[in-house]
C-alpha cells in the first residue's frame, strides 16, 4: 500500500521560541522548491503589536502564500501569553468558529497547507480545548520543533508522549539550535537526544547568522510527508 500522502503539516514546538516559524519557513521554502503550492495559516497569534502578526507575516513570505492576513492568522491578541491568557485579558475569547472558517478557505485553495501553532502542544486555547484539540481537528501530522539546549530530551519526550497518547500522527522532529553556541554539555546532550529519537528525527538546523536562509537539506522533506 503507498504511504499516505499528507497535505498539509502541523507545526508545534517544546516551548515558544523554538523556532517553529524557522523551521515552517524552511519547510515551506523545501515545497516551493518542488513546485508545490503551499498555503500558511497562524490561526492564532498573541502578543501581536502595531507591526501586525509577524509570524503570519514571515509565514507568507516564506510560502509567497498572497492570502489576506484575516484567513492566514484569524485571531490576533496583543498580551504575549497563552492564547486562552492573552484573549481573557482583553475579554473576549478564542473564536474557534472563524479559525475553522478560515481554514477550511485555506485548504480549498491550496494543495498542502502549512500551519503554525502556538507555544507546545498543550498550550491551552479555551477551557477544555488545546492546541492538540485543534491539531487534531485539522488532522495534519505534526512537526516537533525542539531546542538543542539542556532541558530539551524531558521536553521532547514529553511533548511526544503527549502526542502520541492522544492519538495523534507525529511527522517528525526538528531541532534548533537557536542564535546561541551550543556548549559542550549541550553536545554530547544533543547526541543523547539524536539517539533516543532514532527515526524521528526528521532534521537539524544548526545554529544560523542573522538573516540567514536555513540550508536545503537541513530538513527532510521526505521524512516529514511521508507519515
Ligand atoms: N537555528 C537557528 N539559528 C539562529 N536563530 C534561530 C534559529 N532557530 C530560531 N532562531 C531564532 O530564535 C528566535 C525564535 O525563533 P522562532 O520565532 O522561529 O520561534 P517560534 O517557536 O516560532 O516562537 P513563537 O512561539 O513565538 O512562535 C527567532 O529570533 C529566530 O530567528
Ligand atoms: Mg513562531
Amino acid at each position: 500500500m503507498p504511504a499516505r500522502r499528507s497535505r498539509g503539516l502541523f507545526i508545534t514546538g517544546t516551548d515558544t521560541g523554538v523556532g517553529k516559524t524557522v523551521v515552517a519557513g524552511a519547510i515551506a521554502a523545501a515545497l516551493r522548491r518542488r513546485h508545490r503550492d503551499v498555503g500558511v495559516m497562524k490561526p492564532i497569534e498573541t502578543g501581536v503589536g502595531t507591526q501586525g502578526p509577524l509570524d503570519a507575516i514571515s509565514l507568507c513570505e516564506a510560502a509567497g502564500a498572497t492570502d489576506s492576513l484575516d484567513l492566514v492568522c484569524p485571531q490576533r491578541f496583543a498580551l504575549p501569553a497563552a492564547p486562552s491568557v492573552a484573549a481573557a485579558h482583553e475579554g473576549r475569547t478564542v473564536d474557534l468558529e472563524v479559525i475553522r472558517a478560515a481554514h477550511a478557505e485555506l485548504s480549498r485553495r491550496h494543495a498542502f497547507l502549512l500551519i503554525e501553532g502556538a507555544g507546545g502542544i498543550l498550550v491551552p486555547i479555551r477551557a477544555g480545548y488545546s492546541m492538540a484539540d485543534l491539531a487534531a481537528e485539522f488532522d495534519a501530522p505534526l512537526v516537533v520543533v525542539t531546542r538543542a539546549s539542556l532541558g530539551t530530551i524531558n521536553h521532547t519526550l514529553l511533548t511526544l508522549e503527549a502526542i502520541e497518547r492522544r492519538g495523534l500522527v507525529l511527522a517528525g522532529v526538528v531541532i534548533s539550535h537557536g542564535s546561541r553556541v551550543i556548549s559542550s554539555s549541550d553536545r554530547a546532550n544533543l547526541a543523547a537526544l539524536r539517539e533516543s529519537l532514532g527515526a524521528r528525527l526528521a532534521g537539524e538546523v544548526e545554529s544560523l547568522p542573522a538573516e540567514a536562509r536555513v540550508p536545503a537539506g537541513a530538513i527532510d522533506l521526505d521524512r516529514l510527508l511521508a507519515g
